[in-house]
């Protein structure tokens, strides 16, 4: 599967297979099949898949995309990416709360494809439609914290979450751009 054959399609239980979907991590598949439709409904987030446009339905899911909104306390922010963020107790920012490829597709670049997604959403969110100073994402494990590395996220302080600028995501979304690993944490792990 070629990822620039893919389009991206909001959730719909009836077109897209969810019980299919296979990643690797069972927690991923069960949020797929079971939680994602159920929480686009009640707009705690909303799930984009990656199909075939001319798959037959119901379309096989070759990776899916959670984003969501929330905030970000600014004290969590290390001291030297604050320069470009307004100076109030919270930052608003869009949370990537689960990201996951299909394992037959694993090493395609289907990933990198649903981060492409996820940082031209976000930009346009931020910048066209409620603001939003952060792009973050809440790693699965340590493998998913090296992947997230690899566009740039960095830690935010004391938390396994991590960050990148509005203004990172804009210089970014082209390709990647590589910093430091983000330091280990010992608080718990969320998705
Ligand atoms: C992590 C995951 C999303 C990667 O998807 P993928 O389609 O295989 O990734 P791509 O082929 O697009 O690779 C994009 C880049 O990420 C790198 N990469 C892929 N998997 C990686 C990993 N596990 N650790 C570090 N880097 C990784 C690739 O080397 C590639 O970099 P390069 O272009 O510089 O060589 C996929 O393995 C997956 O769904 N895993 C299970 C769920 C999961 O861990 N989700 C993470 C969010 S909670």
């Amino acid at each position: 599967m070629d990822p620039a054959t893919l389009v991206a399609e909001p959730l719909d239980g009836r077109r897209h297979d969810r019980a299919g979907f296979a990643c690797g991590k069972p927690a991923l598949d069960a949020y797929l099949a079971r939680v994602a439709a159920q929480d686009a409904r009640r707009v705690a987030s909303l799930t984009w898949v990656l199909v075939e446009a001319d798959a037959p339905e119901p379309k096989p899911v070759a990776g899916y995309l959670s984003p969501a909104a929330v905030s970000i306390v600014l004290d969590g922010i290390p001291e030297s990416r604050r320069a470009d963020l307004a100076r109030y107790p919270e930052v608003p920012a869009v949370l990537i709360a689960r990201l996951a490829v299909a394992t037959r597709y694993h090493g395609r670049g289907i990933g990198r494809r649903l981060m492409r997604e996820a940082f031209v959403r976000a930009h346009v969110l931020a910048r066209a439609h409620a603001g939003a100073a952060l792009l973050t994402v809440d790693p699965l494990d340590d493998e998913a914290t090296r992947f997230h590395a690899g566009f740039g996220f960095e830690s935010l302080t004391g938390s396994r979450r991590l960050f990148l600028t509005m203004t990172d995501v804009a210089t970014t979304a082209a390709g990647r751009r590589r910093r430091r690993t983000p330091r280990p944490s010992h608080a718990p792990p969320p998705c």
